[in-house]
Order: C-alpha cells, then sequence, then structure tokens
C-alpha cells in the first residue's frame, strides 16, 4: 500500500513543490503549478529521460516542435474523427460522464435520467489570427507524436540517418478530459516525453520488446520499488486507432495501478497516413539495399507529470525518530531537487554566517545548493528531509577553530566531520556514489 494521495497534496503545497493553478480566484479544474521545488524535481525527471534516451544512444535524435500545427496534421492522424470519448448529460442535474464511468442507465449522482451517448473530440481548438471562422481553426496538440512524424524526412535527411533510429521530444499537450482527477495524474495540460523509434518492417517486434523492457528498468534505476511497477498489454478493444499492439508500464498509485507510459507499436500508420494526406514521398530509401519502404514506428510514450508524481509518491517515508514524526523524501540523488543544503548552527555569529554562505556559493557552481537560517537548525533538517535534499551540512562555533564542517545524510541521519577545503569533492563523491562517504571519522 502506498501513500495516500491527501498527504502528497499537502506535502506539496506546503514545501513549494505544486501548487493549486490561479488558487487566489479559486483556481481552474485540475490545474496545477510547479512551485521552486517542483520545477526543479520535474526538471530532473526530464534531464533524466533525456539524457538516457537521447545521450546514452548512438541511434536517437531530439526535436522541439511547435504546439500549433498545420490542422490538416490533426485529418491525418485520425485525431479529428477518432480521439473521441463517448459522452452522456444526465437531464436533471446536467452533470456529464464519460458513457465507460457510469454503471447502468441512470445519472451516479442524482438517479436522473440519461441523454443518448455522443461523443465529445478531445481536442482544444482555437483560431488562428484575427477573425473567428473555419478556416483559421488550429488545435492545441493533444499528443506531442505528430510533430516528430512531421518532421521525420527532415531529421533523418539532415541528420544523415539510416534505419533503425530514433527522435525524441519534451513537450506540452492538451487533451479537453471530462474526467480529470487524482491530483497532477490527469489534467487537460501535461508534459510527455515521447520517442518515434522508426524500424524496418519485419523487424518491429524485436524494437518493441527491447524498448519495453528499457523503459520498464529506467523506473527501477531510479528508486521506483519494483512492487509497485508492473507491464499490462492492451487487450485489442482498448487498442488506440493507430496501434497494432501496446504496453503499459503501470505504477500503483494510492488509487490503484494505473497508467505511467504507454509502449506501442504503431506499424506505418501515421507516415503512411501524412503521405498521403501531403501529397509528399515519407518512404525511406535503403541505399545498401537499394530498398524503399514506409518505416514502421515503436512509441514509448511517457507523461512527464505522471513520472514525476510517481517519483514522489515513492519516495515518500514517515519514520518514528524520537517519538516524534519524519517525513522524508528519499529521492535517488540525481532527482533530488536540492543536492545540498549549508546551514550556520548560529545566525547571530557573522563568523559562522559568512562560512557557510561561502560553502554554498562556492557548491553553487557545480550543482543546486541552498543557504537556509530562517530556523532553529532541527527545523530546517526535517525542511530539508521533506523535499528530499540528501545532504545538509552544518557549520557550528567548532568549524571557527577546526575549519571542519558536519556533513549529514538524509537517510541514515549519520554525520561526519569533513574539512572546509575539501567539502565540495567530498559532496560530489556522495552523490555519485548514493551514500555518505567514509573518512573514518564518524
Ligand atoms: N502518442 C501516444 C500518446 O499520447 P497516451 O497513452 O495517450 O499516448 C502517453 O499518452 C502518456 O502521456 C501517458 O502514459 C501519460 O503518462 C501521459 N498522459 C496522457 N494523458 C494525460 C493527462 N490527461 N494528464 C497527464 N498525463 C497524461
Amino acid at each position: 500500500m502506498t501513500v495516500e494521495m491527501d498527504k502528497i497534496v499537502s506535502l506539496c503545497k506546503r514545501r513549494g513543490i505544486i501548487f493549486q493553478n490561479s488558487e487566489i480566484y479559486g483556481g481552474i479544474g485540475n490545474t496545477w503549478d510547479y512551485g521552486p521545488i517542483g520545477v526543479e524535481l520535474k526538471r530532473n525527471v526530464k534531464d533524466a529521460w533525456w539524457r538516457s534516451v537521447v545521450y546514452e544512444r548512438d541511434d536517437m535524435e531530439g526535436l522541439d516542435a511547435a504546439i500549433l500545427m498545420n490542422p490538416t496534421t490533426w485529418e491525418a492522424s485520425g485525431h479529428l474523427k477518432n480521439f473521441t470519448d463517448p459522452l452522456v448529460d444526465c437531464k436533471k442535474c446536467k452533470h456529464r460522464f464519460k458513457l465507460d464511468d457510469i454503471n447502468g442507465n441512470r445519472c451516479p449522482d442524482c438517479g436522473g435520467e440519461l441523454t443518448e451517448e455522443r461523443s465529445f473530440n478531445l481536442m482544444f481548438k482555437t483560431f488562428v489570427g484575427p477573425v473567428e471562422h473555419d478556416a483559421s481553426v488550429a488545435y492545441l496538440r493533444p499528443e506531442t507524436a505528430q510533430g516528430i512524424f512531421v518532421n521525420f524526412l527532415n531529421v533523418q535527411k539532415m541528420m544523415r540517418r539510416k534505419i533503425p533510429f530514433g527522435i525524441a521530444q519534451i513537450g506540452k499537450s492538451f487533451r479537453n478530459e471530462i474526467t480529470p482527477g487524482n491530483f497532477t495524474f490527469r489534467t487537460r495540460e501535461f508534459e510527455q516525453m515521447e520517442i518515434e523509434y522508426f524500424v524496418k518492417p519485419g523487424t518491429d517486434e524485436e524494437s518493441y520488446k527491447r524498448w519495453v523492457e528499457g523503459r520498464f528498468n529506467w523506473y527501477l534505476d531510479l528508486g521506483i520499488n519494483k512492487e509497485h511497477l508492473r507491464l499490462r498489454e492492451h487487450e485489442s478493444n482498448e487498442l488506440a486507432h493507430y496501434a497494432k499492439s501496446c504496453v503499459d508500464v503501470e505504477y500503483l498509485f494510492p488509487m490503484g495501478w494505473a497508467e505511467l507510459e504507454g509502449i506501442a507499436n504503431r506499424g506505418d500508420f501515421d507516415l503512411r497516413q501524412h503521405s498521403e494526406h501531403s501529397g509528399k514521398d515519407l518512404c525511406y530509401f535503403d541505399e545498401a539495399a537499394k530498398e524503399k519502404y514506409i518505416p514502421y514506428v515503436i512509441e514509448p510514450s511517457a507523461g512527464a507529470d505522471r513520472a514525476t508524481l510517481a517519483f514522489l509518491i515513492d519516495a515518500y517515508r514517515e519514520e518514528k525518530v524520537k517519538k516524534e514524526k519524519r517525513v522524508v523524501l528519499a529521492f535517488k540523488n540525481c532527482l533530488a531537487p536540492i543536492k545540498v543544503a549549508v546551514l550556520p548552527l548560529l545566525r547571530n555569529r557573522p563568523d559562522i554566517v559568512e562560512t557557510a554562505r561561502s560553502i554554498a556559493g562556492d557548491l553553487r557552481r557545480e550543482f543546486k545548493a541552498v543557504y537556509d537560517d530562517t530556523a532553529s537548525i532541527g527545523k530546517l533538517y526535517r525542511r530539508q528531509d521533506e523535499i528530499g535534499t540528501p545532504y545538509c551540512i552544518t557549520v557550528d562555533v567548532q568549524s571557527m577553530d577546526d575549519h571542519q564542517a558536519t556533513v549529514r545524510d538524509r537517510d541514515s541521519m549519520q554525520q561526519v566531520r569533513i574539512p572546509i577545503e575539501g567539502i565540495k569533492a567530498y559532496i560530489k563523491d556522495c552523490l555519485a556514489q548514493e551514500k555518505l562517504v567514509e573518512l573514518g571519522n564518524t
């Protein structure tokens, strides 16, 4: 059993991780803002993904395509026709429901009679230019994938790529979800981390299996408990309109197992559709084999917000320390929003404050480090534990004589004294090794 969502929501507010959007006006349904700590966490999640799928591979390129696209894109991709939810309305209380969420034929809220089912397109519509008419309609993209497909030939030719290769992109997507909820799990504006991996038809199943395994292990490597992660194959009746097959990486969220990421075999659906609708030949020509074909596509599609939420939930610990509750976010170091906090034991001693500030300034050049003297040392430790800072450095009276400071480990709460001049190298070592490195003087 994982932690209840309410505890995560309240911790996120209390510690500047995630706030309700436009809160002073009463908010807007299911829209959230990442605060100073949350923005670091989410950036670290996206950086870890980018590092793993772009920098650490030699068969991938990055891309950053625009949110607005020529509307024919959405005709070709099938989203105008197929990206819909069947909906019913209650004739009495006027509440609206997804057909899938209803048991029976009465309104779940008031028992009223329901309307006939009708299709509701999830894409947000807008208008380009000053006049709102049919010819100026545009859509906020509901997935980042299409920006990759329409750039397939640009990237392949300009970067002189041979199949197989992939394109990765991180960016915002928008869906007018009918039943958003569960904090940042399902929102109308969210960020996706998507890969389109182009392969020769016939090699697609093998590549699909490799991506499923690789993406599952990425979450484990970043610290998700194996028991909270599983793979679930889609039944044929739940496959998206473009997919040949699809597996979800699921996480055990507080409300139950739910999708973190989908890995789909999209076949040649997208490139074929875009070829037909644009009149441009999007085939790949294999020089060596003198073969021309439309590549198949394997698509690992993850959500940056959902992944961030899963890492938050999985890192959450409550412990009893000297009969008091201690809340800790036990992130892997690479995900921790702040890597090190420097805390003076006495804030009214200028020499201690100056030394602590100077250590923080030096560390800041290498990683996210903060200086804090706004509370007692016990409270400062608790604050850093709650946002998952792996190391705290305390400068005390003795530091003024022996030029050493105390480094405290978040998880074990173990402390070591380290010479101030070597403290940056020491913290770097600890961050790399994910533990307090022993110097033999604990
Ligand atoms: N291009 C394929 C695609 O978009 P998807 O399963 O609809 O597939 C992929 O979305 C991922 O995007 C999901 O696994 C989830 O992590 C994230 N996602 C989708 N809809 C979301 C929403 N409304 N709120 C937050 N994340 C969402």
